[in-house]
């Protein structure tokens, strides 16, 4: 994992439980207040990363794309992780942020399709992106922000 504030580590993934894996990797060092913008074009395997950091985090049961709604809330071990899918947005109203907010409240907060929500949502603590590299390869980066970049402490 990236070891220093504003670097940005790339990993290859053959498989979707080695996508699992780096997730999980990265979950070990979240924590209540942590912003994670999951990029990528679709099916490169945003959720699947998704799923693994919240295992990883101790949350039970199907962690699946919020498709009814713009988030799920789990319960983890040591606190609560959301995970919001801003696939249908197109910029955020006011209202919409209101919407929103709550997930951000005392939990660490996955956002797929983060691009609808730039500059409305609280900045993130890492930006994992995601692209096909040819059947199930993947690459997978994660840039680092600045240490400081964490909400709710
Ligand atoms: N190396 C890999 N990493 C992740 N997923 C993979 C990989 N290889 C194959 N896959 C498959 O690609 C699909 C990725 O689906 P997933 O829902 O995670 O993508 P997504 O980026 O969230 O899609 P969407 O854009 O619809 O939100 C799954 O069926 C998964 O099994
Ligand atoms: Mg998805």
């Amino acid at each position: 994992m990236a070891e220093r504030a504003g670097s940005t580590k790339t990993y290859e993934s053959k498989l979707p439980s080695e996508t699992e894996r780096i997730a999980a990797a990265l979950a070990q060092r979240l924590a209540v207040g942590d912003v994670v913008t999951v990029s990528g074009e679709l099916g490169t395997g945003k959720t699947t990363f998704v799923r693994g950091a919240c295992r990883a985090l101790g949350v039970e049961g199907p962690v699946t794309s919020p498709t009814f709604t713009v988030g799920h809330r789990y319960r983890a071990r040591d606190g609560d992780v959301s995970h919001l899918d801003l696939y249908r947005f197109r910029g955020l109203s006011a209202a919409e942020w209101g919407d929103l907010e709550p997930y951000f409240d005392g939990a660490i907060v996955f956002v797929e399709w983060p691009e609808a929500g730039e500059g409305a949502l609280p900045e993130a603590r890492f930006a994992v992106r995601i692209e096909h590299r040819g059947g199930d390869a993947r690459i997978v980066s994660i840039a680092d922000a600045d240490p400081r970049v964490r909400h709710g402490d």
